[in-house]
């Protein structure tokens, strides 16, 4: 019987993650590295800091999921870390592995629907961090339960888990009319944003790109899922992490809505 169980839970997974989305495809993931890397240099500090006080020495190990083109990761590790980075997007790890090659990269799509310890499920660490709210990206609030359990359950006793997380107050205060677009030399990228159903806030993205004198266009449509903070504590409780709620992870300042967790495993 439970072996069936096994069975029908790893199937249901394996059918999820096929189905999932795909983000970050090689321009825009180029764009997001050179125009938005401003993000991952206001978090950093403070996330290094989360770590330190925590009672992190160097050397710990530090799990970024979600790591985007290791933007963080760098960070990371000039603060002394050894860091290995997670991503859904393959292009994102290119970059990654290219930027920052002293962290280790692997291309991982949440949920993983394993076991800790499993064969490709998240690595045991001293901590588990991610930035630019990765767990919204997924498809359903199960998918994003199981992420976050699976997050919480990679962290080592005495360990830390530090995110951040969209939600509703993030959609609530956003003018959906306004476009947002940047124009450099040779990039541009014109952003619109919709609310198709509750719980919902889209994106839908146009990359142009020049190289060698010619314009490439390309499009993606991003399907981000708001989450409960109550929700997302009580998940890392029942996993053993106790949580506390923060508009910041330092002295950066973060849009409203968009706020940051930090839990510890006693
Ligand atoms: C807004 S970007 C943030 C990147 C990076 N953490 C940063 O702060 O610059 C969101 C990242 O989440 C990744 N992502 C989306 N869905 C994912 C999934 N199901 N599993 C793992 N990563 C995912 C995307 O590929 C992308 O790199």
């Amino acid at each position: 019987m439970f072996a069936y169980w096994d069975l029908a839970q790893r199937t249901t997974w394996y059918v999820a993650a096929m189905s999932s989305h795909s983000y970050y495809n090689s321009d825009l993931a180029w764009v997001h590295h050179v125009g938005y890397s401003h993000h991952a240099e206001w978090t950093g500090p403070g996330i290094v800091a989360l770590l330190r006080e925590g009672g992190l020495q160097p050397s710990a190990s530090v799990l970024d999921v979600g790591c985007g083109s290791g933007l963080l990761a760098r960070q990371l590790r000039a603060a002394g870390f050894a860091v290995r980075g997670m991503d859904a997007s393959s292009a994102m790890i290119e970059l990654a592995r290219e930027y920052e090659p002293g962290a280790k990269f692997d291309v991982l799509r949440l949920p993983t629907g394993l076991h800790p310890g499993d064969d490709g499920a998240l690595p045991e660490s001293d901590a588990v961090v991610s930035t630019g709210h990765v767990l919204n990206y997924l498809d359903t609030r199960a998918h994003i339960a199981q992420a976050l359990s699976e997050m919480a359950r990679a962290v080592r006793p005495g360990g830390l888990l530090a995110i951040d997380l969209m939600t509703e107050a993030f959609c609530d205060r956003r003018d959906l009319s306004q476009v947002h677009a940047k124009v450099q030399e040779d990039w541009v990228i014109v952003t619109r944003f919709s609310r198709p159903e509750p719980y919902r806030f889209d994106r839908a993205i146009t990359v142009f790109r020049s190289e060698s004198g010619t314009w490439r266009r390309s499009d993606e449509y991003h399907r981000n899922m708001t989450f409960d903070v109550d929700e997302a504590r009580r998940i890392l409780r029942d996993n053993g992490l106790d949580a506390s709620l923060r508009t910041s992870f330092g002295a950066e300042s973060l849009p409203d809505g968009l706020v940051v967790l930090v839990a510890a495993r006693t």
